[in-house]
């Protein structure tokens, strides 16, 4: 017996990277996931390399910042699989520069992806799952940079704690239909995203880490298999830290 058998999960971002590694190990744990990312080609890739793994997977061409293809992800989950049990709002960028060179158009880039694109997750799934009668769980990838704020990030690091807000008033106002709303922020973890940071800036990071190490995207993706698993079935409004300890 898998933790989510029976359960469809659409995952945001899902072609790649943490994305992708999570529609593996919740895949894995007996879900059919959908793979929804602004990448098309590579999101095809990603569902079928995950079918050759024996995971019942499709994708769809998914802008998380355009509400009506959110809409199509969530019903493209409904008219393959059956209902969304599990979504995971994950797909980000990042458009790094100090406060004194961003551009606005970096800023509201960036926010729009992470933060309204959560909402539009959001508000999509938590209409499916109301409609379905059977709760949910719902994930959002926030970051440790929402908590503690990364130099050269005022987009990223705003739109990351925004999503802490928008986590929590969502858990409030999902609870009763059971649908919990949870937040992960990730440290340092190994992707394409943090392997093109100078070796210096890696290096800074590390030397802040108790556990030494960067993290894998395989131990983000197990914290939101909990989250998404009846074994957080009492867990709503929460942010769990996957940072080897740093900040904590
Ligand atoms: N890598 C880290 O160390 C780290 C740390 C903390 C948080 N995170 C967060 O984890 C998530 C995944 O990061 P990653 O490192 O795997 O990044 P990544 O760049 O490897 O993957 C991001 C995915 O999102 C997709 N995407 C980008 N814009 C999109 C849009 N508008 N609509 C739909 N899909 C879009 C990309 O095509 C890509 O497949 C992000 O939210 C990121 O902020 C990462």
């Amino acid at each position: 017996m898998g933790l989510l058998d029976g359960r469809n999960a659409v995952i945001t971002g899902g072609a790649q990277g943490i994305g992708f590694e999570i529609a593996g190990v919740l895949g894995g744990a007996g879900a059919s996931v959908v793979l929804g990312d602004i990448n098309e080609q590579a999101a095809a890739e990603a569902a079928d390399q995950l079918a050759k793994n024996g995971v019942a997977a499709t994708s769809l061409r998914c802008d998380v910042t355009d509400e009506d293809e959110v809409a199509a992800l969530v019903a493209h989950c409904t008219d393959t699989f059956g209902p969304v049990g599990v979504m995971v709002n994950n797909a980000g960028i990042t458009r790094d520069a100090t406060l004194r060179k961003m551009a606005l158009a970096d800023f509201r880039a960036v926010v729009d992806v992470h933060l309204t694109g959560a909402w539009n997750g959001t508000r999509y799934a938590a209409e499916a799952m109301r409609a379905h009668g059977q709760g949910g769980s719902i994930v959002n990838i926030s970051s440790i940079a929402g908590k503690v704020g990364n130099f050269g990030q005022t987009n990223y690091s705003a739109a990351k704690a925004g999503l802490v807000g928008l986590t929590k008033a969502s858990a409030k106002e999902l609870a009763k239909a059971s649908v919990r709303v949870n937040a992960v922020q990730p440290g340092l973890i190994r992707t394409a995203m943090t392997e093109a940071m100078p070796k210096a800036a890696w290096d800074a990071k590390l030397a802040e880490i108790p556990l030494g190490r960067a993290g894998e995207p395989a131990e983000v993706a197990q914290v939101v298999l909990f989250l998404a698993s009846d074994l957080a079935s009492y867990v709503t409004g929460a942010v769990v830290e996957v940072t080897g300890g740093r900040y904590m």
